[in-house]
C-alpha cells in the first residue's frame, strides 16, 4: 500500500456508481456506503453515477482519482476502465483486460483450463440444439448461467432435460453468452482479496438449492461462517489458488474469487469479481474486518491502490 500521509493527498475523488446493468441498485448501495466512508475521513469525495452524468464532467471538475464501484457490464467489464485510461484517471480495481476477463465467465474458465485452474467442467450453450449435446455430455445436475451477469442473474438448476431447456432460454434473455456447467455439491466459500492478497475466508450457507440473488439480498437465513470451517493447512492452499486464478485473469488490487468443493473435497473456481459489493454487510468488507480491517480503513486502502499510478 502507497504510503499516504494525509487524506488531502487524494485529492477530489469520484465514487463511480450506479451505471446502467442489471445490479444498478446494489452498485448503488455500495457507493452510498463506500462515500460516507470517504467524507467521514475527510476525503473530498462526491457521488458520480456513470448513467446520468458524462465522462467529461470527470476532467471539468478536475477529478483526481476515481474510486470504481460500478458493478455489472460498463464498469466491471473494462469499459469505465479504458475510459479512464484514456483520460489519465487513476482508478481502484482491475485494468482493462482484468476487468473483461473477469466479467466474462465462459473466458475466465478458458484461461484457468490453460493454467491447470480447476473449475467445474462446461458447455457452451449457443442454440437450443446444444441442449440436449450438453445433457449427454456433462449429465444432471447442471447450473445454466449467462456469461456477463452478478448477483446470481439468470441462473438456474436444472436437473432434467425439460429445466436445462427452461434455464436455456431464460439466461439467453441477457444478451450474453450462455452456459451450463456440471453441479458442484459441496460446502461454498469466498476468497476476498486486498492488496493481492487473501483475507480470511467466508464460508456461506443458504437453505436454498444455491446462493442464489434472494439469499443474497432479500433473506436472513443466509449464514455467513467467518473464521470458516476450513484447517488452517487448507485455508491456505484455497488462499494461494485463488490469488493465483485472481492474477491469471489480470485481477490487480483487490476483488473476490468464488468456489466450492466437489464431493471429493478438492475445490473447485467458480467465478471472480473484480468490483465485489462493498454494503456494510458485504462479503469483502466482513472477510476485511476478521482481519482487523475496519470498513473506513479498507475503504482507504483500496483508494490508496490509485497513488502513484498513471501520469
Ligand atoms: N457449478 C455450480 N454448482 C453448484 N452451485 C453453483 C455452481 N455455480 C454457481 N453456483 C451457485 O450460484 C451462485 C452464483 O454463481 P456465480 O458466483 O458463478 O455467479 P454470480 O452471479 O456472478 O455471483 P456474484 O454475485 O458473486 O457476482 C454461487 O454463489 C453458488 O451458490
Ligand atoms: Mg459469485
Amino acid at each position: 500500500m502507497s504510503q499516504i500521509k494525509t487524506v488531502k493527498e487524494f485529492g477530489k475523488v469520484a465514487v463511480a456508481m450506479g451505471g446502467n446493468a442489471a445490479e444498478r441498485e446494489i452498485s448503488l448501495m455500495s457507493g452510498a456506503a463506500v462515500l460516507k466512508a470517504l467524507l467521514s475521513q475527510g476525503v473530498d469525495a462526491f457521488a458520480f453515477d456513470t448513467k446520468t452524468q458524462t465522462l467529461d464532467e470527470l476532467k471539468i471538475l478536475g477529478v483526481d482519482r476515481v474510486f470504481n464501484i460500478v458493478h455489472g457490464r460498463g464498469g466491471e467489464d473494462g469499459q469505465l476502465q479504458g475510459a479512464l485510461e484514456l483520460l489519465s484517471v487513476p482508478y481502484t480495481g482491475s485494468g482493462v483486460l482484468g476487468s473483461a476477463l473477469g466479467m466474462d465467465k465462459l473466458r475466465t474458465k478458458f484461461c484457468w483450463l490453460g493454467m491447470g485452474i480447476p473449475t467445474p467442467k462446461w458447455m457452451e450453450l449457443k442454440e437450443t440444439a446444444d441442449v440436449d449435446v450438453c445433457a449427454k455430455n456433462l449429465g444432471f445436475p447442471l447450473m445454466v448461467k449467462p456469461a456477463l451477469e452478478g448477483s446470481s442473474l439468470g441462473m438456474a438448476k436444472a436437473d432434467n432435460i425439460e429445466e436445462l431447456y427452461a434455464a436455456y432460454e431464460n439466461a439467453a434473455k441477457f444478451s450474453c453468452d450462455v452456459m451450463a456447467e456440471q453441479w458442484v455439491s459441496g460446502r461454498e466459500y469466498t476468497v476476498a482479496i486486498l492488496e493481492d492478497k487473501a483475507l480470511p475466508m467466508i464460508r456461506l450457507e443458504t437453505p436454498n438449492d444455491f446462493y442464489d440473488y434472494e439469499a443474497k439480498y432479500k433473506t436472513n437465513t443466509t449464514k455467513y461462517h467467518c473464521p470458516c470451517d476450513l484447517s488452517e493447512e487448507q485455508e491456505g492452499e484455497f488462499q494461494r489458488l485463488s490469488v493465483k486464478a485472481f492474477k491469471a485473469l489480470g485481477g490487480t488490487g483487490w476483488g473476490r474469487v468464488d468456489l466450492m468443493l466437489d464431493q471429493n473435497g478438492r475445490p473447485q473456481l467458480l467465478e471472480i469479481n473484480t468490483v465485489p459489493g462493498m454494503t456494510d454487510h458485504s462479503l469483502v468488507p466482513m472477510a476485511a474486518k476478521q482481519a482487523g480491517v475496519d470498513f473506513n480503513e479498507l475503504v482507504l486502502r483500496i483508494l490508496s491502490s490509485t497513488m502513484g499510478e498513471l501520469a
